[in-house]
């Protein structure tokens, strides 16, 4: 018999039972979304955000890397940085004590995102400068932490991807240098490929440390990581610079 997985938080879920579950339709699918599925059905990590009540997945990535590396802490002013569905902004929001009446959580994605009591949500793109100022009026001044789970569309070419994904990487490390406050955390989905080296160097510049985390539940076949910078040196872009369209 097979011993059932346990999922990050020590439970065991289904889809992790050792059982290999398989979609009940797959006519009219492609091969690529039929393993998707396939995979999401068989995930445990799916499984266990579901059964916790979270939006996605993604909320356990955060978790994970929050809990070895202790990015967000209570009372904290935290922007998410491509936030639909909300599993981070679910996640943030707990663990700084939103409902409790601490901290500020401020998202922002191109897709719509159900509310989270007590954030601020906007619906556009972050190259647009006056969301980009929204958020900032919405933060109420600086934030603590900044994350970016942003992704673009895959496109199948890798290259191709990797440019585009690097491009939010490079937005939003201008924004995180925007509003932080001095000894703030930048954490950003990184896909490694080469052209994010210019983004590393920027950030070794202005934080303290920088590394790469991979949590548990980001596949292990998969190209995604996260870059941690903490302990940002407080070097702030001013708002001359946004209105002269000056980027980094
Ligand atoms: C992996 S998902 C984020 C998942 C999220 N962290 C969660 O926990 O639910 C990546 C998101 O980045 C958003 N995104 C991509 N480009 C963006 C842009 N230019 N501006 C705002 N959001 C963007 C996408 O719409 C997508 O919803």
């Amino acid at each position: 018999m097979t011993t059932p997985k346990k999922g990050s938080s020590g439970r065991s879920y289904r889809g992790d039972a050792g059982v290999t579950i398989t979609p009940k339709k797959s006519r009219g699918r492609t091969e690529s979304s039929r393993r998707w599925i396939q995979r999401q059905l068989n995930d445990p990590f799916v499984a266990e955000a579901k059964a916790r009540g979270f939006r996605s997945r993604a909320a356990l990535k955060l978790e994970q890397m929050d809990q070895k590396n202790k990015i967000i802490k209570p009372h904290d002013a935290v922007l998410d940085l491509g936030c639909a569905p909300g599993g981070w902004l679910q996640y943030a929001s707990q663990k700084i004590g939103l409902t409790q009446g601490h901290g500020r959580l401020v998202g922002i994605d191109l897709l719509d995102t159900d509310p989270v009591p007590g954030a601020d949500i906007l619906k556009g793109d972050i190259n647009d400068d006056a969301m980009m100022r929204e958020l900032i009026r919405l933060l109420g001044g600086k934030a603590d932490v900044v994350l970016s789970d942003m992704a673009a569309d895959t496109t199948g070419h890798r290259a191709t991807d990797h440019l585009r994904t690097t491009a939010l990487l490079d937005i939003a490390l201008d924004m995180a240098c925007r509003v932080l406050n001095p000894g703030g955390v930048f954490l950003a989905k990184c896909f490694r490929g080469g052209a994010e080296k210019d983004a590393l160097d920027l950030m070794r510049r202005d934080f303290a440390i920088v590394k790469h985390v991979k949590p548990a539940a980001s596949r292990q076949e998969s190209v995604e990581s996260y870059v941690l910078a903490s302990g940002y040196r407080g070097t702030n872009i001013s708002d001359d610079d946004t209105n002269a369209g000056g980027m980094r």
